[in-house]
């Protein structure tokens, strides 16, 4: 059984005409259906606008869809008990591409992480400090950190910091919604290692969204294309994109050259891996 299956999503936006009236439905995902097994990272591509983020947000349980059903381990997550959603809340975690706007810069990096753990699971103070350090240490920080408020960090440190809240719980599912997208080549590298250390150590599942082909073909198992609300593409391999002739992965494989004058052969990509 796959951990998560989503199934013939479709979703319209309404937006509202001339003097407020009739509402004009746009179609943003048309009859999406895709699955991720335990331990694999599905990379989701798309130009900007493709429907990337909204199929993330469907997949988290935060916009309904007009047709379909996400059935994540099992259970129709749009179709299910109080305490089930709860649950499932615990296992779906995100991660997403501003680094600043996902922490409250009021708070230190202990309460940070540790909200999450108080709303599901109760320890005494130095246990959670324990736990917490421990979290620090595992995506390359040091436990003192803790102690410092958001600002005292740079954007890759931060991207560090949400990953560590992100698998707190130890969920099953990770939506990376163009999470090292805003970062500095070197630091996205050193995130993607991370990453990846972190899928190997903990069987974690990832649906990697980005536009990014590098990146994804670096972390993920499988890669999907969706494009203007449609998957057009589904490889189970990776490598297979690189002999795609479709023409969204055709200008997705040449906006990666176009990044790299000087070499110009697809084969470069495999370099990333
Ligand atoms: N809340 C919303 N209301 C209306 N339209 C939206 C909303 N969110 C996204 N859209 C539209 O849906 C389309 C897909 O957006 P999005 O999922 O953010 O794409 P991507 O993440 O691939 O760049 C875009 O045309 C966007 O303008
Ligand atoms: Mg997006």
């Amino acid at each position: 059984m796959s951990l998560l299956h989503v199934k013939e999503i479709t979703l319209a936006y309404g937006k509202t005409g001339l003097f407020g009236l009739p509402r004009r439905l746009i179609p943003v995902l048309s009859n999406v259906s895709l699955t991720i097994d335990e331990g694999v990272c599905l990379g989701l591509l798309g130009s900007s606008g493709a429907g990337k983020s909204t199929l993330g947000k469907v997949i988290l349980g935060l916009e309904k869809p007009s047709h379909g059903q996400i059935i994540f381990q099992g259970q129709d997550l749009y179709n299910m008990s109080a305490s089930d959603r709860k649950q499932a809340r615990r296992d779906l975690q995100v991660v997403f591409q501003d680094c600043y706007s996902s922490v409250n810069p009021r708070m230190t990096i202990e309460q940070i992480i540790g909200e999450p753990l108080d709303n599901y699971e109760i320890r005494s103070p130095s246990k959670q400090k324990h736990v917490i350090g421990e979290l620090l240490e595992m995506v390359g920080l040091k436990a003192e950190d803790m102690a410092k408020y958001p600002n005292q960090f740079s954007g890759g440190q931060l991207q560090r910091i949400n990953i560590a809240r992100a698998i707190a719980l130890k969920p099953k599912l990770i939506v990376l919604d163009e999470s090292v997208s805003s970062l500095d080549m070197v630091t996205q590298t050193q995130i993607l290692a991370l990453l990846n250390d972190l899928k190997r150590s903990f069987g974690l599942s990832y649906l990697f969204i980005t536009h990014n082909l590098e990146a994804a073909y670096f972390l993920s198992d499988r890669l999907a294309v969706l494009d203007r609300g449609e998957l057009v593409e589904m490889f189970e391999e990776k490598e297979q994109i690189l002999t795609s002739p479709h023409p969204t992965v055709q200008s997705l494989l040449q906006s990666v050259l176009a990044d790299h004058p000087g070499n110009r052969k697809v084969r470069n990509v495999q370099q990333f891996t």
